[in-house]
């Protein structure tokens, strides 16, 4: 193998942070991701020796002249500790690699692919998803404004156009917007909540509209965040989890709680699971929020009425704010499985819930049928958040002065979207059907094909974007991968090296000890996803009979 070779001993020691976090090595070791971090710090530095040196001989010309050495403000021995602790597997190393792969075989570099099938980021036009026409119209309209006089475009997403434009300061979408999103698109998006939850109000002051989901996440934990030592804000994340959150939590310098789902019950989530987790964090820090991602992203799975129920009491018990990243709300293919929205059951369980409980939701335009990971769309609703509390929070997001305002207006899109007597709702809705239909294909596709292959046991893809199936590793593999590297990170640089695929390896969004995953996009176009999967399962057998 061609690829380079990144000590354990090395990132372990840089990056172990806690206590806490020392005694769960597993997840630790996710941490050792950050190779790919000190390699870009290495090729940094040696270019900044040679910066350095130069600077040394003017700076002992400056000295001679009286000017004191001082060498760099800002080292990498000096910088903000916490940003070098922070990562985020889904752009890692293994996807380095594959773009330098991809540099080689454009140079001609001889391979045994001709292609890498990228199926590492949940990013559904980079994979071949066509945008909604609809979205696109009006974006362009917004963008454009001439092309209002244009008749290729349909009166319906003229009007929408009309009325963004209107919204927004001197007409235009180069405007700022007011910081908590433009009004009418947040009363845009409570109609959309009440719709969905069956008539439950929705508020467009407990409405901010926000860049991706991402930015109101890490908004939300940032109010949440305080203490020293055993104070520390507490974050509940589940394991297996999105890496949003734990950078995110590294970078505020709060604690990570870890919860286990359970793989054997499609990564359902159990209370007791959750009590465990929070009995054993009141030792060391102050556990203040639960999050939880439904449907489930690295483990495509979608929580049950049941669950929901269970989480919402547990955290009223527990005293917790509960943060419900719902941003593969549209993403459910399994027979049986429903979304439904936290709030929804938060208030259909009575006022002794839905008065008390604390929660943000999330949503985002970049999921779903949409797929507009670009335009940096999303919102969240605060519900029961005390209003001095709310007072702050418009006080932080005011400091960013405002989301983009194409991606405000393509989330007033999504959440106001063609009616059925407008003249763009057939394209519209035979564009989105087929969308969701083939992403329901491919899930099935996935796990079944997965599920053929002896040492791989892939849960259903019940909802999101992903499958994170199980791999047995032969222990002479296991060794020989302890020797450097984390040993499913040793299997997806094999795979990549040897297929030209480029997967996740599980240790970036955690795993229990001794298991190994990684994590799978079903978002390669049908034909692409069949070819590799079949080049999974060759590989797979081929790895376990050379390490058998
Ligand atoms: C569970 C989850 N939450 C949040 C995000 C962030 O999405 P965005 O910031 O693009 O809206 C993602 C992206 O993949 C995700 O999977």
């Amino acid at each position: 193998l061609s690829f380079p070779s990144y000590t354990r001993r090395t990132l372990w020691g840089k990056v172990c942070p806690t206590a806490h976090e020392a005694t769960a090595p597993t997840f630790c070791s996710l941490l050792n991701l950050s190779f790919m971090f000190q390699i870009s710090v290495q090729r940094v530095t040696a270019a900044e020796n040679n910066n350095n040196n130069n600077n040394k001989n003017n700076m002992s010309q400056q000295a001679a002249n009286g000017v004191p050495c001082r060498g760099k403000v800002l080292t990498v021995d000096n910088m903000n500790p916490r940003v070098k602790k922070v990562e985020y597997a889904v752009r890692g190393p293994v996807v380095q690699r594959a773009v330098q792969i991809e540099k080689e075989l454009r140079e001609g570099v001889k391979k045994p692919f001709t292609e890498v099938i990228k199926a590492n980021i949940g990013d559904a036009h980079a994979m071949g998803q066509k945008p909604i026409t609809f979205f696109r119209q009006v974006l362009a309209m917004c963008s454009y404004p001439e092309l209002l006089k244009d008749n290729m475009f349909p009166e319906d997403a003229k009007q929408r156009a009309r009325r963004i434009l209107e919204a927004c300061g001197g007409h235009s979408i180069g405007a700022y917007s007011a910081s908590q999103g433009i009004e009418c698109i947040r009363q845009d998006v409570a109609r959309y909540i009440e719709k969905r939850d069956g008539g439950i109000a929705s508020n467009p002051d407990n409405i901010y509209l926000s860049t991706g989901a991402s930015d109101a996440i890490v908004t939300i934990l940032k109010l949440l965040v305080r203490g020293e030592g055993c104070d520390r804000t507490g974050v509940m994340i589940s394991i297996p989890q999105y890496p949003l959150y734990s950078a995110a939590i590294t970078d505020l310098g709060a604690v990570q709680v870890h919860y286990y789902l359970d793989e054997a019950n499609c990564w359902s989530l159990d209370v007791a699971e959750l009590r465990r987790a929070l009995n054993a964090a009141r030792q060391h820090c102050n556990p203040r929020v639960l999050c939880i991602i439904n449907p489930g992203n690295p483990t495509g799975q979608v929580q049950s009425r049941q669950c929901i129920e269970d989480v919402i009491r547990f955290v009223k018990e527990e005293h917790l704010f509960l943060m419900a990243d719902e941003v593969y709300q549209d993403n459910v293919y399994a027979e049986g499985c429903k979304f439904q929205s936290f709030k929804k059951v938060l208030f259909e369980m009575g006022p002794e819930y839905s008065s008390t409980v604390e929660m943000a939701s999330f949503h985002s335009t970049s999921k779903c049928y949409m797929g507009e990971c670009g335009f940096r769309g999303g919102y969240m609703e605060v519900i029961n958040m005390d209003p001095e509390v709310k007072a702050q929070l418009t006080k932080l997001v005011s400091v960013r002065l405002c989301p983009p305002v194409s991606g405000q207006a393509l989330m007033d899109l999504v959440v106001n979207p063609p009616q059925p007597d407008e003249p763009s709702y057939t394209t519209f809705m035979k564009e989105r059907t087929a969308v969701l239909a083939e992403l329901a294909e491919k899930a099935r596709l996935t796990e079944q094909i997965l599920n053929t292959v002896p040492g791989i046991t892939c849960n259903p893809v019940q909802g999101a974007m992903y499958s994170f199936p199980r791999i047995t590793l032969p222990q002479k593999a296991i060794d020989k991968a302890k020797a450097g590297h984390i040993p499913d990170m040793f299997y997806c640089m094999k795979l990549l090296e040897e297929e030209g695929i480029c997967l996740v390896p599980g240790s970036g969004f955690g795993q229990r000890e001794g298991t190994f995953h990684f994590r799978m996009t079903i978002l390669p176009p049908t034909e692409k996803l069949k070819v590799l999967l079949q080049r999974l399962r060759d590989f797979h057998q081929r790895f376990t009979q050379e390490f058998s």
